[in-house]
């Protein structure tokens, strides 16, 4: 039985929807996974190449998304079955469904170790100098530990859980308020910290001078790959955001607001980040672990080094709850609005449901051989991150923008997007974005990913 859209809530106001939409695009994606990607690959180019895929591909399917969830007010699935009634469509919705619980279940463990370093930094662990030895042992005590794995992933399922089961304005968007601004002040007095740090100069060199000489084609597909991450594109969590929109507030300007703010704060992370590796000599590309075992090895050498851990470690906890709420969001609002479950028992049964899929990635990370080697195929959390994170959000996204270019229309995606009377600048733009551009662009790249080359 579906809920009436008064029923299902609203955000309050522009201001509540933007924070909360720029609180599911702002996360571990931008702060934890943009500065070592752009790490590995080189630096300013890949940024470059990466700023381009955010305005050419990003915008219009962010735009695109957010006009489908205003059009029907409904969940991923309901969304697509409203627009075009046939069995295929609303399995596409279906997918970004499935994909966020996928996500959800490997995203909350890395979330839950940001919990473990924060009580870390809090308890003085990073005032003095620790090695590279140690912090590679911290690091991998602390997810090869079973217990500890799961009980700090259980925390943040519980976080989250505890956000959601509270609906739109009175959880998601209360949440957000207060937790966004606080981490918009975290992140500028910590880049104004590193830019300051002597050698510091190189590191925003690394970032923004581009040396086109290391773009390899591995670096352009890394960038698509993170713009769509970052973004929280190709699942629905932005049609789900967007159902929530009120229909007298202006969705063309919110909706390029939140890009923007996304890609500032990836940018900011860097400026935290590239200063402070290249002020303590420290090589830019180690990989996954560069904001967990790396940083912690120069807290020391910086002034203030303790309380620049405790404010870095609390930005990444909150940036991580205000994603994990969205993707948890996409998942309860399809059972609330198609299964006619209650808020609060979807919020609860789907949240401990996704805990036990993220038990396994909990486990993966040394603690069990079965899953840290799962069938010879490498870590559970790895194959997780890779299955939902990159093929299923950028098969999601090459099937939104046929849906949006060629089957729903660009005419109805920008009706939908003027309901209140604020015009698209750039019509004839999206348009030509959206059914050439970018799924040209996507398939170019889900072919790469599908012949092994990338992840
Ligand atoms: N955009 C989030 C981040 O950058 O951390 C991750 C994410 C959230 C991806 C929600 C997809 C999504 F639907």
């Amino acid at each position: 039985m579906a809920l009436a859209p008064s029923e299902r809530g609203n955000w309050t106001s522009r201001t509540g929807f933007i924070l909360a939409a720029a609180g599911s695009a702002i996360g571990l994606g931008n702060i934890w996974r943009f500065p070592y990607t752009a790490g590995e690959n080189g630096g300013g180019a890949f940024v470059l190449v990466y700023l381009a895929f955010v305005l050419l591909i990003g915008i219009p399917v962010l735009l695109g998304e957010l006009s489908v969830g205003r059009a029907t007010k409904l969940n991923p699935v309901g969304a697509f079955k409203k627009l075009r009634d046939s069995r295929f469509w609303p399995m596409v919705g279906g997918l970004g469904v499935v994909t966020g619980f996928g996500i959800l279940a490997f995203y909350a463990v890395i979330a839950g170790w940001t919990l473990a370093y924060l009580y870390k930094a809090v308890t003085g662990a990073f005032g003095g100098e620790v090695t590279a030895e140690a912090s590679t042992a911290i690091f991998t005590g602390l997810i090869g530990s079973s217990w500890v794995a799961i009980i700090l992933t259980a925390v943040f399922i519980l976080l989250t859980i505890l956000v959601v089961r509270r609906g739109i304005s009175g959880g998601i968007e209360k949440a957000t308020k207060i937790l966004m601004p606080t981490l918009f002040i975290i992140l500028i007095i910590l880049a104004l910290r590193s830019v300051t740090l002597s050698g510091g100069s190189q590191g925003l060199e690394y970032l923004f001078k581009p040396d086109f000489s290391k773009l390899t084609g591995g670096a352009i597909m890394a960038a698509l790959g993170q713009a769509l991450f970052s973004l929280s594109l190709g699942m629905g969590a932005m049609i789900t955001y967007g159902s929530y929109f009120p229909d007298d507030a202006d969705l063309p300007t919110s909706g390029v607001t939140v890009a923007l703010f996304d890609t500032m704060i990836a940018l900011l992370a860097g400026v935290i980040i590239f200063p402070a590796l290249f002020s303590a000599g420290v090589e830019p590309n180690a990989g996954p672990g560069l904001v967990f075992v790396v940083l912690p090895t120069i807290f020391h050498a910086l002034p203030a080094g303790g309380f620049f851990a405790i404010a870095f470690y609390a930005l990444l906890a909150i940036a991580a709850l205000t994603s994990t709420i969205s993707l948890l969001e996409v998942v309860v609002s399809y059972f609330v609005d198609e299964r006619g479950w209650g808020r609060n028992m979807a919020a609860w049964t789907l949240g401990l449901g996704c805990l036990v899929l993220a038990i396994p990635s909990a486990l993966s990370q040394g603690a069990s051989p079965f899953f840290s080697d799962f069938f010879g195929r490498g870590d559970f959390l790895t194959l997780q991150n890779n299955l939902w994170g990159n093929y299923s959000l950028t098969i999601g996204a090459f099937l939104l923008c046929i849906f949006l270019g060629w089957v729903w229309g660009v005419d109805k995606s920008v009706e939908s997007m003027e309901l209140s009377g604020h015009k698209l600048k750039g019509r004839v733009l999206y348009s030509f974005l959206i059914r050439f551009v970018c799924p040209i662009a996507v398939l170019i790249v889900l072919s790469y990913i599908v012949r092994g080359n990338y992840f």
